[in-house]
């Protein structure tokens, strides 16, 4: 029986958490190890099923890892192996992320072709465009990816959209590239700027991180380095929206405020009370929240990360809201699970109409995906009677000791396997 949430609601949230480091930049963090011989050290790599899944491909390829706690070492002395297979790539997409790197420091790469996930179809022909344009000849064979270039080259790359892995992978295959690159429309994540941070240190060129165009001036090898990877600014959101629809009072620390703009922003609409220092948020739930409009779109726009875990808060606003998802074709499946909930929600393609309810009813919901299983959560913690979460098999790929945290703050919630 898959492990399963079970949650008494109704508890005002309270304490002081920690945010642990972010699942999004440990990942391409963790496969620029395979651009260098020499070893990589982190200092705060969280426990997550996709950071497992991500060491499990680069020891298939030839990675040395040792883990000790927090603190992670990386050395790949030989790439052995070219291979990315499907049964590691199919349960974790990011394992795209061993693509460029491979072509960049092995000349080859064979990589199982992520299919579809449950938010949507996430094709990944930006990748092989822009590896192309850096002189890899790229093929499909028997659904892998073949990518083959004795070195890549310097080039102009300009993605049709903006792709944060793509523009992650392009960095690392251009890092080490004969020439200088300029990728134009890529992803200003914080995880992006945190990769370069990394590359750089390991003696990468890189510039212009961060915004929209990047120039990254090829060298023929790079070194070791140590890393400390920036805090789950995802975490951090729903944490401090748990905060908020428990109406609670709960201080979120090892947080960097910038990261996370737009969410603040947001939520100030909705009513809720924020205090924002440099490395903390303090937040205190409404009595009700106040309805508002949100679009998503890539940073610093609002993160379509957070999306069901606001529309699980405008669930409960004293209104009506409209919440438009502009990056991912799917990614309302938390919807119908809300509604069993008593939720008022209809969604019709990519906007979704929310009429608030004074509260929600406890439910057995199921999770579909990651950040479907935190929304289910957050709806637990504010229900009246007790909420069963199943499938949370999706929740623990990106979220670190997530209940614990919750309990530590008075929530009851306990997992049942
Ligand atoms: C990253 O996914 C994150 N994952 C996602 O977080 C996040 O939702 C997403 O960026 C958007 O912020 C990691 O960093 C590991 P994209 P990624 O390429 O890079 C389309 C989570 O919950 N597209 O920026 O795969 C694509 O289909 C996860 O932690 C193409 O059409 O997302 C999507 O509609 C979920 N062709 C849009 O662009 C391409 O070649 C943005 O996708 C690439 C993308």
């Amino acid at each position: 029986m898959p492990a399963r949430l079970l949650i008494e609601g109704g508890v005002p949230l309270r304490g002081t958490v920690a945010v642990s480091a972010a699942k999004n930049a440990a990942l391409p963090a963790l496969a620029a190890g395979l651009l260098t011989a020499e070893p990589l050290a982190f200092l705060n790599v969280p426990d997550l099923q996709d950071v497992r899944t991500m060491v499990r491909l680069l020891e298939t390829l030839g990675a040395r890892i040792q883990r000790d706690g927090v603190r992670v070492r990386v050395q790949v002395a030989h790439v052995v192996g070219d291979v990315a297979p499907y049964e590691l790539v199919s349960t974790m997409r990011a394992s795209v992320l061993v693509l460029g790197p491979l072509v960049a420091r092995h000349g080859s790469a064979r990589v199982a072709l992520p299919g579809g996930c449950a938010i949507g179809p996430r094709p990944i022909d930006q990748h092989l465009k822009g590896l192309a344009r850096l002189g890899a000849e790229i093929a499909i064979e028997n659904g892998y990816i073949v990518a083959r270039a004795s070195r890549l080259k310097g080039a102009h790359i300009a993605t049709d959209l903006v792709t944060v892995t793509g523009t992650e992978n392009l960095m690392m295959a251009a890092a080490l590239a004969q020439g200088t690159t300029v990728i134009e429309n890529a992803a200003r994540e914080p995880e992006v700027s945190d990769l370069a941070r990394l590359l750089n240190a390991m003696g990468a060129r890189i510039q212009g991180a961060g915004t929209a165009r990047i120039e990254i001036e090829g060298v023929t090898e790079l070194g070791t380095a140590t890393h400390t990877i920036i805090p789950d600014r995802i975490e951090a959101g729903t944490l401090i929206v748990a905060g908020a629809i428990t109406g609670g009072d709960v201080a979120v620390t090892g947080v960097v405020p910038d990261h996370i703009t737009a969410v603040l922003a947001k939520l100030e609409e909705c009513g809720v009370g924020l205090e924002v220092a440099p490395d903390r948020v303090r937040v205190r739930g409404p009595e009700r929240p106040r309805p508002t409009d949100v679009t998503t779109s890539p940073y610093p726009g609002f993160p379509t990360d957070m999306q069901a875990q606001l529309m699980t808060l405008l669930g409960l606003a004293d209104g009506q809201s409209r919440v438009t998802e502009t990056i991912f074709e799917n990614r309302f499946m938390q919807a119908a699970e809300l509604v069993r909930m008593g939720a008022r929600i209809e969604t019709e393609g990519s906007t979704a109409i929310i009429r608030g309810v004074p509260f929600y009813q406890g439910a057995p919901v199921m999770a579909s995906d990651l950040r479907a299983s935190a929304a289910l959560v957050l709806a637990g913690l504010a229900a009246r009677g007790a909420t069963e979460v199943s499938r949370v098999y999706h929740l623990d790929r990106g979220y670190e000791r997530l209940e614990a945290k919750l309990r530590s703050l008075g929530a009851h919630i306990e997992r049942r396997t």
